[in-house]
C-alpha cells in the first residue's frame, strides 16, 4: 500500500517501520555495548552469550546486524527466529540454516551426528559455527536441555559450536530457576540492553530521517523530542510509532513541523492509548500539587480558627500588633 505522506515530505521509504530493518540501524551506546560483548565472546570462545532487554529495544535488529556483520570466510551462522519447539524440530531448524543435508524422517541421533561432522570439518578449514536464538525467553524447558547438549560439543582444546540468546526480560528470570541453572551459569557473556537518552533518541530520529531519503522537509522542534522521549522512554519502537503518527498528521494538516503540540494529539489519540502511556494526566497533577496543599492548609487553619480549637486569628493579632 502506498504510503501517503512520502512524497510530501520528500521521503525514498517509510522512515519510522516496525520491521527491524538494519538498514536503519542507529548504534547508540547501549547497542554498540552490545555488540562490543558480543565480539568479545567470540574471542572468548567459551559458554553462551546472553543480550536481553525490555520489549522493543532492538534485540532482533541487533542479532540481525551483528551476524550480518560477520566474516562470511571465518564463520557458519544460523539464526532461529522463533525458537517455540520441540528438541528434534529445534535440530532441524539448525540443520537448515547451516545448510546441512538431512532427511526428515531420520532419527534425532542420526541428525546430530550430521550436526558435529559438519562442525568438525568446519573446524578444521578453520570456520566457527554460531547460532544466535532470537525470543530466546520462549524456548522450552527441553528445548534448553538439548542446547546444553549442543554446546557441549568441542575439540580436545575448544568448542566448536558458539550459541547467542537474545531474549526479553523474563529469559533472565527462566534462567535463575533452579533447573535451568547447569546453563545459566555457563553464560560467560551477558548484556542488558537499555533505552535510549533523550540526545540518542534525538540523533535516532534524524539518523532513521536522513536513512529514508529526507532532505529536511521535515523538522522535530525540541518540545517535540522531549514528548517524545517522556512518553516512549526512549524506547526504540514506541518512538517509531509515535513518530509514524507525527508523520501523518503533520501530512493531514498540510505541515511540516512536528511541535509539541503535533505529538501531544498523537500521544492523546485513543488508537494510541494502549501503546503509550501518556504522561499529560499523571503531569497535571503534579504540577498542580503544591497550590492544592497551600489550598488544604489555609482551609484547615480557616477551620480551627472558626470553630475557636486553635485561636489561629490571635496569633496572627499578635503578629501585626508588633
Ligand atoms: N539501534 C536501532 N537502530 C534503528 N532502529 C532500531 C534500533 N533499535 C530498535 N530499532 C527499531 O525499533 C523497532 C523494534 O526493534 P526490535 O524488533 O529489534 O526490538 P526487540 O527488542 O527485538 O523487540 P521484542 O522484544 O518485541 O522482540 C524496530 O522497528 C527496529 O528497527
Ligand atoms: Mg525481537
Amino acid at each position: 500500500m502506498a504510503i501517503p505522506y512520502l512524497e510530501y515530505f520528500g521521503l525514498s521509504e517509510k522512515p519510522f517501520g516496525l520491521t527491524p530493518d538494519s538498514h536503519f540501524y542507529y548504534e547508540s551506546n547501549t547497542h554498540r555495548e552490545a555488540t562490543e560483548h558480543l565480539r568479545f565472546f567470540l574471542l572468548q570462545k567459551e559458554g553462551f552469550a546472553c543480550i536481553y532487554g525490555d520489549v522493543g529495544t532492538g534485540k532482533t535488529v541487533l542479532s540481525r546486524l551483528f551476524l550480518d556483520s560477520l566474516d562470511k570466510n571465518t564463520y557458519n551462522t544460523a539464526l532461529i527466529l522463533n525458537p517455540i519447539m520441540g528438541d528434534k524440530e529445534f535440530l532441524q531448524a539448525v540443520l537448515t540454516e547451516l545448510g546441512i543435508d538431512y532427511d526428515n524422517n531420520s532419527s534425532k541421533k542420526d541428525m546430530f551426528s550430521r550436526l558435529e561432522g559438519f562442525l568438525l570439518e568446519e573446524h578444521k578449514k578453520g570456520k566457527e559455527t554460531i547460532i544466535v536464538i532470537d525470543e530466546a525467553q520462549l524456548i522450552t524447558d527441553e528445548t534448553f536441555e538439548f542446547i546444553r547438549i549442543l554446546s557441549n560439543l568441542e575439540t580436545d582444546k575448544e568448542k566448536i559450536l558458539h550459541i547467542i540468546f537474545f531474549g526479553q526480560q523474563e529469559l533472565i528470570e527462566r534462567l535463575k530457576q533452579p533447573h535451568l541453572r547447569y546453563l545459566s551459569q555457563r553464560i560467560s557473556v551477558i548484556y542488558r540492553l537499555k533505552a535510549l537518552n533523550l540526545n540518542e533518541v534525538n540523533h535516532y530520529i534524524t539518523h532513521r530521517l536522513l536513512k529514508a531519503g529526507s532532505k529536511g522537509f521535515v523538522q522535530f522542534e525540541d518540545g517535540a523530542l522531549e514528548l517524545i522521549y517522556e512518553t516512549s522512554k526512549g524506547y526504540p519502537r514506541v518512538i517509531n510509532i509515535i513518530c509514524d503518527r507525527c508523520l501523518l498528521y503533520l501530512y493531514s494538516k498540510s505541515e511540516r513541523v512536528v511541535d509539541r503540540d503535533a505529538v501531544r494529539a498523537v500521544i492523546n489519540d485513543e488508537s494510541m492509548s494502549t501503546l503509550v502511556d501518556t504522561p499529560k494526566k499523571t503531569k497535571k497533577i503534579y504540577r498542580y500539587m503544591p497550590y492544592l496543599v497551600a489550598a488544604t492548609i489555609v482551609l484547615i487553619l480557616i477551620i480551627l480558627s472558626v470553630f475557636n480549637i486553635i485561636p489561629v486569628h490571635r496569633f496572627f493579632n499578635k503578629i501585626f500588633a508588633h
